[in-house]
């Protein structure tokens, strides 16, 4: 199978990382859990999204041609790229966050946060729709393309000159300076409320998928930059399936690992961010402490993909393969889908989690074009839609 091929030609020459979770808990979903994200959290999230205006699930498409050519049961892709004209599930999560503080302490409030591109825009659409000031912060390697987008929703752009860790520092600084109230997507010791919000609202798209889908998935595959994302993930399907809940693999960049180091160390370990990844809203360095309360024994794996195996997906899908429909994805979108491909490429590696002709997996796809000069270097052409 020539693209499963190459992309472990890429996997082997990147040196990716492969870690079995030793702590995966073959439990319901349980009390340590539940005190990061619980039914009534989301319940409140999924209430308060469902009546924001022009709010509808994303579509999930069915890719049979390309399950077909990776010998499994099923490939089911959630595509985030009509997310609110946001580009991203990104659009859930910050904005709800807002919406939640602008509830309880008025419209007065200024928010802010340090952002690649995606959480900074849902947070500055967030308080453009909620009625509060906002302030952004983005580090030297967002792209203008990223910052035209917030700006676009009347938030004040802040350029920091550094890496993504520099940002949030100085957001940190001026917002208690200046009496703002910090809306991160990440979590750390003394900061928990906000990204747990920040995650109830992640965790809509997680359910439209599983509503959306005909059976149960056997695995998910899924990227992390915090992790948040993936927590989300893991709290609805080990809250809906419990213990019979498909195995869930975190999928990170090469050059931004902190989850697997996290994981592997059982411990918060940052990592150092030297070369960007092309993968934006991934390129992260700490992963996030509550998310990590619910990965710790609720993932089944983590590994690592190079930016190749991402720009090969990218081309892949916009392609189209067989007869699925040619799908934009950006850079941050494929992770979890690289991963999959490359696992199936490899028996041993397929067979120490489980995959076989049988399998159903799920993968999101957690944005869409959504910096359109990028993707069309990339792919070759223009976002499609
Ligand atoms: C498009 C996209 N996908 C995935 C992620 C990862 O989410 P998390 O940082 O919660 O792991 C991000 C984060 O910004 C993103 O922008």
């Amino acid at each position: 199978m020539s693209l499963a091929n190459a992309l472990t030609a890429e996997w082997e020459a990147a040196k990716p990382d492969l870690f079995i979770n030793p702590r995966h808990a073959s439990r319901a979903y349980g009390p340590r859990e539940a005190a990061v994200l619980d039914e009534a959290g989301f319940s409140e999230a999924q209430r308060h999204i469902h009546a924001w205006d022009g709010y509808r699930p994303t579509p999930l498409h069915d890719l049979a041609g390309l399950a077909g050519e990776l010998g499994i049961a099923a490939l089911a892709y959630k595509d985030e790229g009509g997310r609110f004209g946001l580009g991203s599930f990104k659009a859930l999560g910050g904005a709800y966050a807002v919406e939640r503080l602008v509830e309880a302490h008025g419209p007065g409030i200024t928010v802010t946060c340090a952002t690649d591109g995606n959480h900074g825009r849902s947070v500055a659409w967030g308080a453009e729709r909620f009625g509060c000031r906002c302030v952004i912060y983005i580090h030297k390697h967002v792209s203008e393309g990223r910052r035209a987008a917030i700006e676009a929703f009347g938030a004040e752009v802040r350029r920091v000159d550094g890496t993504y860790d520099d940002s949030v520092r100085q957001a940190a600084a001026d917002a208690a300076r200046e009496g703002w109230t910090v809306v991160s997507d990440t979590s750390y010791p003394g900061y928990v409320d906000i990204p747990r919000l920040v995650m109830q609202g992640y965790g809509v798209m997680i359910d439209e998928a599983l509503d959306q889908i005909d059976r149960a998935p056997t695995h998910i595959f899924i990227q992390g930059g915090v992790g948040g994302l993936a927590a989300a993930a893991c709290f609805r399907s080990w809250s809906r399936y419990g213990a019979d809940r498909p195995r869930l693999v975190i999928v990170e960049p090469v050059l931004a690992a902190c989850i697997i180091a996290t994981a592997r160390a059982g411990r918060l370990t940052p990592v150092a961010i030297g070369e960007e990844t092309i993968m934006a809203g991934l390129s992260c360095g700490e992963a996030s402490l509550v998310a990590m309360e619910i990965l710790d024994g609720g993932s089944f794996a983590f590994m690592t993909v190079p930016d190749s195996a991402a720009t090969g997906c990218m081309r892949l899908l916009a392609r189209g393969t067989g007869r699925d429909a040619p799908v934009t994805a950006g850079e941050s979108a494929v992770a979890g889908l690289a991963g999959a491909i490359a696992f199936l490429a490899e028996p041993d590696k397929a067979a120490a989690i489980g995959l076989d002709a049988t399998s159903r997996i799920l993968v999101f796809g957690s944005e869409g074009a959504t910096d359109p000069a990028l993707y069309e270097k990339i792919v070759g052409h223009p976002p499609r839609d």
